[in-house]
């Protein structure tokens, strides 16, 4: 054996050496940990942004006004880490694993995106509206999906914005689904058991969906044998769209008591006046302006109705919550579900909301993540209990983004029964 491969043999890596498994092992834990850390920082960078956007929605601010803070939020949200980037004068993202390199500023901004990520993560998993659905106070009768109305109906004439939207793959934009759910509510009457709402909310008339997709929907709710038709706000966005109203609304017949409230596109585009008159000519009851004791054949039914934040009223004098006879049902119309807290001071048994459209956009597993509520997306549609008050939040048939991605308009009717 040559001297020379002996000493091979006896030979000991030093451990500095950069190909040293050791170092190796450690270079290997180090990148990963930097990875865990920067995917920390981009969720709550990404879930701060959003959630702030979702919030300046929710306000009563005018919708010029919160456009251009949308604007903001989201040039601030996808800029502000290449900017960061640039200060740090690197191209390598996984810099921000490494918080100790970091100068000040983007220190102190990833320990805000890294705390926010962690306290507000789980929170947010926490509140995901699949798992606040109240699961034990509806069962689903029946479900109906109709997909692309605009093929079976080829006179209907669709915008172009939403033709071309029409072509992304999964798009449920002109589908609809109609739905029968039995409602367990804590308190009503035992002659109103078996009373049928329809529901509907955010028809958003923008020209771009044809008003025949419109009165289809309302066509099939008053076939179901309903009491009382209710239509949760966000009715117009556009003036041109203001003709076809009576083909959509009118002619229903007199049998049903129909109610509506406005949501906020309705006082964005400055038609609320003409919309409350045209519908009310109609035979529509304004509930954003009063409230009402409507007699149906099975009994009588109080309505309160809520336009807050963008349109602000007294609760009609006789109608407060103070003032309620023990037996009475009080039942709640509010574009917004964030007045799930003033129903409950209404002792509502039942309040129904539009407004977040479901989200519009719903991701496998998380579900929503756009909506405008001060909730979030927690109250995005679905069936929510908080006593004394059931809140059925639609998911509405319609938005000015002709986009719906596992998420379908959807129009109900809510059969009440007693929970026992
Ligand atoms: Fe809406």
């Amino acid at each position: 054996m040559s001297p020379s491969c002996s000493s091979r043999r006896i030979q000991h890596r030093d451990p500095n050496d950069s190909h040293h498994p050791k170092a190796v092992a450690n270079l290997n834990w180090s990148i990963l940990f930097r990875w865990i850390v920067l995917v920390l920082f981009v969720i709550g960078h990404i879930g701060f942004w959003v959630s702030l956007f979702n919030r300046i929605n929710a306000t009563g601010l005018h919708r010029a006004t919160i456009k251009a803070i949308e604007k903001g939020i989201v040039l601030v949200c996808l800029i502000l880490p290449l900017l960061l980037m640039a200060f740090e004068g690197t191209n390598d993202p996984l810099r921000f694993g490494e918080l100790s390199k970091l100068s000040p500023w983007s220190y102190t901004y990833s320990l805000f995106a890294i705390g926010f990520g962690l306290i507000a993560g789980p929170l947010w998993l926490l509140h995901r509206p699949q798992f606040h659905t109240a699961s034990d106070r509806y069962r689903t009768v029946q479900t109906d999906i109709d997909k692309h109305l605009h093929r079976s109906n080829p006179q209907w004439l669709v915008g172009s914005h939403a033709r071309k939207s029409l072509k992304l793959p999964g798009n449920q934009l002109m589908h609809l689904e109609t739905n029968t759910k039995s409602l367990l509510l804590d308190r009503i009457p035992d002659g109103l058991v078996g009373l049928r709402i329809g529901h509907l909310s955010d028809i958003h008339l923008t020209g771009e969906i044809p008003p025949e997709y419109f009165r289809h929907a309302l066509e099939w709710l008053v076939s179901q044998e309903i009491h009382l038709l209710c239509l949760s706000g966000d009715i117009i966005d556009k003036p041109e769209a203001l003709p076809s109203l009576p083909m959509i609304f009118g002619n229903l017949g007199d049998s049903i008591p129909r109610l509506f409230v406005l949501g906020n596109h309705d006082r964005a585009c400055g038609l609320d006046s003409t919309v409350r008159r045209v519908m009310t000519q109609l035979g529509w009851l304004d509930c954003g302006q009063y409230d009402y004791r409507l007699e149906t054949p099975l009994g009588q039914v109080v309505v309160l109705g809520n336009e807050r934040p963008w349109f602000h009223r007294e609760t009609t004098p006789g109608f407060s919550s103070a003032e309620a006879q023990a037996d009475e049902f009080r039942l709640g119309i509010s574009h917004s579900p964030d007045q799930f807290a003033w129903g409950k001071k209404q002792d509502l048994s039942l309040l129904l909301c539009g407004h977040t459209h479901g989200g519009q956009i719903r991701f496998p597993w998380i579900g929503p993540v756009i909506a405008p509520s001060k909730y979030g997306s927690r109250f995005a549609s679905g069936v929510f209990h908080q006593p004394p008050t059931l809140m059925h939040v639609s998911r509405g048939i319609s938005g000015v983004h002709p986009i719906r991605l596992g998420c379908l308009p959807e129009v109900s009717v809510l059969e009440l029964r007693k929970y026992k």
